[in-house]
């Protein structure tokens, strides 16, 4: 089982979209392990963002992700971390596929609604920079045999 770190961004919580957005992490599978609202400082957005230091939009994106709250989750399931960045569509909200979070809800490059770990290395660092160990839940879900074919009968 894998799990991956999500960020509902600040653009999402002012559209009132985090509820639409949890809901297609759930119908996809996915369990929730971990789950809290909080605006986040400039140096945590600047360790989060570390790999595009010195971009262009850098400095703009870091503005943007510390400009209000955003949704922070943790998300588990089989292969969870290209699953979700699939769920979520290409970076840029014109150029993402319609039936992906960013294809159907939006428009712009930077305020683009959502993050996901962009690889199992990158979710473990991610999900340790925004939860400790006792924010993350073990509990069985009940359609876990349904829902992934890893588990046993
Ligand atoms: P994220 O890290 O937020 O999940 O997005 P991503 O992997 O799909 O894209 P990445 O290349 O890591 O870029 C991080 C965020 O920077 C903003 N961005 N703006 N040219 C631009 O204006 C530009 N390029 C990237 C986006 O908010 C992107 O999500
Ligand atoms: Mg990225």
């Amino acid at each position: 089982m894998e799990r991956t770190l999500v960020l509902i961004k600040p653009d999402a919580v002012q559209r009132r979209l985090v509820g639409r957005i949890i809901a297609r992490l759930e119908d996809k599978g996915l369990r929730l392990a971990g789950l809290k609202l909080l605006t986040i400082c400039r140096d945590l957005a600047a360790e989060h963002y570390a790999a595009h230091k010195g971009k262009p939009f850098y400095e703009p994106l870091l503005k943007f992700i510390t400009s209000g709250p955003l949704v922070a989750l943790v998300v588990e399931g089989p292969a969870a971390v290209a699953a979700v960045r699939k769920l979520l569509g290409a970076t840029f909200g014109a150029e993402a596929e319609p039936g992906t979070i960013r294809g159907d809800l939006a428009l712009s490059n930077r305020h683009n609604l959502v993050h996901g770990s962009d690889c199992p290395a990158a979710a473990e660092q991610e999900i340790a920079r925004f939860f400790t160990p006792a924010e993350l839940l073990d509990y069985k879900m009940s359609d876990n045999r349904w829902v992934s074919e890893l588990l046993p009968e």
